[in-house]
């Protein structure tokens, strides 16, 4: 059976998650959000009171990390450090610079790369992250860059952080996004950029349900799906 593979990149807070989540269970793929996997480094590395800048002090911790992403029944994706689910613990907004922190270490991104490859080694899946489809998976049937504007990413942003109960100003929100976009797109690594055969899909002006069908006619199109 072939195996297909959609990439989804952007930077944060365009959508991708909450977008690739919906299609892939429309489809009846396996969802992966590979900045999920970034965070629980970062989370792992900030607990023992590290610094995810300082390639020193996070490098000689990632063969003791006990890390592993499980889909549970619901199809839904899971962390785990040891036998501990950080699926919550990682949304908090400190572990979001942690992660970026990480990632800009070419170790860190090395280390994580084969765990990624072997979903898609195994299972129709939509993975989301910032190097899918220039590194993980250049082979994508479909790559996928999401975008939007800084102000429309910075609103939905702080709603939802509103809604868990955390609530920095917009203004302050607004600054962490620009600077985690020059952070990923300035790193020497894999940074965020869009593959040359990725489709640019902006969703500043788009509803949800319009981003989605975008999307989903895009799968259409290239997957007869
Ligand atoms: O998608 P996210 O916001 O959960 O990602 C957190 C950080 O992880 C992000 O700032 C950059 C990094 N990341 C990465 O470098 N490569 C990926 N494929 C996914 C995330």
């Amino acid at each position: 059976m072939t195996l297909h593979s959609i990439a989804i990149d952007g930077p944060s807070g365009a959508g991708k998650s909450t977008l690739a989540k919906a299609l892939a269970a429309q489809l009846g793929f396996l969802y992966v959000d590979t900045g999920a996997i970034y965070r629980t480094v970062g989370l792992y590395v900030a607990r023992q009171g590290g610094d995810c800048a300082d390639p020193r002090q996070v490098l000689p911790r990632l063969p003791e990390i006990q890390i592993a992403l499980r889909h549970g029944e619901d199809g839904l994706q899971h962390m785990f450090l040891g036998e501990e689910d950080v699926t919550q613990a990682i949304r908090a907004n400190e572990v979001s610079r942690y992660a970026s922190q990480v990632s800009a270490h070419p170790q860190v991104r090395a280390f994580l790369l084969d765990m990624q490859r072997d979903f898609a080694r195994r299972y129709h899946v939509i993975m989301d992250g910032r190097d899918i489809g220039t590194v993980v998976l250049p082979q994508a049937d479909l790559k996928i860059f999401l975008t939007a504007s800084v102000e429309k990413r910075a609103i939905r942003r702080h709603k939802e952080l509103v809604e868990k109960g955390e609530a920095p100003s917009l203004e302050t929100i607004r600054e962490q996004i620009a600077q985690r976009d020059w952070a990923d797109t300035h790193r020497e690594t894999a940074p965020l950029r869009q593959a040359e055969d990725a489709v640019v899909v902006d969703t500043s002006d788009l509803t949800l349900e319009e981003s989605l069908a975008a999307l989903r006619t895009l799968v259409k199109e290239r997957l007869g799906l």
